[in-house]
């Protein structure tokens, strides 16, 4: 799965990781990054996990701010949603986020999503054109930016190679 249970712990670990040196608070960071996705299938899914996300931190017994900075990193975590992240710790979650979307990962992700909706390979490519390739520049933290240039310089790699090897396909 491309939004699968190993999307979600390694998205905690780096948003923690993050959030340790840019000084956020690592409790609203981590019980963010865990819920950040839970409403996954859902037509504008970073709204919905937010709302599903306040009534299990209710019932759990948060208290009400601490349920409320939480939601608004899941809100924000998604550019789609179209709410802009105003604190340290969304900004923290949305740089997370977009890092396991990138590099390596990124791309094993990218696939994997394609096989789960019949997308082929041109279409992942213009994917990579359309979000991908811009994902570093969307960045708000200095260590998700320093994070990025390996992953973003092995994305372009990738890029270029694949854009080669599908144009000699078209030549012969
Ligand atoms: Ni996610």
């Amino acid at each position: 799965m491309s939004h699968g249970r190993d999307h979600v712990e390694r998205v905690v670990k780096l948003a923690v990781y993050i959030a340790k040196k840019e000084g956020a608070d690592v409790e609203v960071v981590k019980k963010s990054a865990e819920l950040h996705d839970i409403a996954r299938d859902k037509p504008n899914h970073a709204i919905e996990s937010a709302k599903l996300a306040r009534e299990i931190l209710r019932r759990e017994g948060y208290d009400e701010a601490f349920v409320e900075k939480v939601a608004h990193c899941i809100e924000a975590h998604s550019f789609s949603s179209g709410v802009e992240p105003k604190t340290l710790e969304a900004k923290v979650l949305s740089d997370a986020d977009k890092l396991d979307a990138i590099g390596a990962i990124g791309i094993a992700r990218a696939f994997i999503f394609s096989g789960e909706n019949g997308r082929s390979i041109e279409e992942t490519i213009e994917h990579f054109e359309e979000k991908l390739l811009k994902l570093k520049d969307l960045l708000y933290t200095k260590t998700a930016k320093e994070l990025a240039k390996e992953r973003h310089e092995f994305l372009v790699k990738f890029y270029e190679q694949i854009k080669r090897e599908l144009k000699f396909y078209e030549e012969i």
